[in-house]
């Protein structure tokens, strides 16, 4: 049997209100994580996964998203005369990573809006949600794992982390069973941002989720949840609560690296930490490091 084809949809629609005011003209998934926008290490991680074909969900300023995936022929056109490829190379990546289309989200209302906004694109597929403040680390596959569970078992899949319990709040929260395979769970019940006294785990949806067509007819009439907006975690969870309706709910636990560009200090981590893997900055970096350690308190 051929493997269906899997369209993924980023959500890019975010106001990144923690980022003003580097977000007030540009959408927070275009902040460099060393030297590429952050929505490119999702879109890259989409094609790794074997998917070809992105939907963007964009708000105001989307301008900046919708150039970056486009050709740039004169800057192109400069670094070919100037002979210099290296640099042509990876201007032209973004281009030609995949199909990358844009919706409007029109007014914020959440990210289980934003997934409904997907609809007429995915159609009645299988499909992957991927948010962009959070970045998986290119070693630790997590979305190919999640695709193959989902489609052996007919299953919507989200992707869970444990984190320390005084973190939860900030996540969707599952309920969860254990299952035969170690890093798949069966979800019971899901919370979007408990306080940790009401937490059922310590396990927290990180931002990748393989989801079947089903779920837009729960979004439909998704009431207004946490914060006032429309949440995905409301509608998992009533998949998860009556599984007639699109199978079950299942969560894959992810123990890889993943880094969390959607907060100040832990982006600055990131970007850290991702410039001391590579090879043209790396090294000067650790030395950098290590004179620095020593004069800080
Ligand atoms: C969203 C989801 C939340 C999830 C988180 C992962 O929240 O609503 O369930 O745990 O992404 O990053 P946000 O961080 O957009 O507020």
């Amino acid at each position: 049997m051929t493997q269906p084809s899997i369209k993924a949809v980023i959500p890019a629609a975010g106001l990144g209100t923690r980022f003003l005011p580097a977000t007030k003209a540009m959408p927070k998934e275009m902040l460099p994580v060393v030297d590429k926008p952050a929505i490119q290490y999702v879109v890259e991680e989409a094609v790794a996964a074997g998917i070809d074909d992105v939907l963007v969900i964009i708000g105001r300023n989307k301008n900046a998203l919708a150039n970056h995936f486009d050709r740039v022929t004169e800057l192109e056109h400069t670094l070919e005369q100037k002979g210099d490829h290296g640099k042509l190379a990876r201007v032209m990546e973004a281009s030609s990573l995949a199909d990358v289309h844009f919706v409007r989200q029109g007014d914020p209302k959440g990210l289980g809006h934003a997934v409904l906004r997907a609809r007429k694109h995915v159609g009645h597929e299988t499909f992957a949600v991927m948010l962009g403040d959070d970045l998986i680390d290119a070693r630790d596959p997590l979305l190919s794992r999640m695709i193959e569970v989902s489609l052996a078992q007919s299953a919507t899949v989200v992707a869970l982390m444990e984190v320390d319990p005084s973190q939860i709040h900030l996540y969707g929260c599952a309920d969860v069973d254990t299952t035969a395979d170690s890093d798949v769970v069966r979800i019971k019940a899901l919370v979007e941002k408990p306080k940790a006294e009401d937490a059922p785990s310590n396990l927290a949806i990180i931002g990748r989720y393989v989801l079947k067509p089903e779920i837009f007819d729960v979004l439909e009439h998704t009431e207004p949840g946490k914060g006032g907006e429309i949440q995905l975690t409301d509608a998992l969870e009533e998949l998860a609560e009556d599984e007639s309706i699109a199978g079950p709910v299942l969560g894959v636990i992810f123990s890889g690296r993943r880094y969390d560009t959607g907060d100040r200090l832990e982006y600055l981590k990131s970007s850290l930490l991702l410039a001391l893997d590579r090879d043209d900055l790396g090294p000067a970096l650790t030395s950098w490091l290590k004179e620095l350690t020593p004069t800080l308190d």
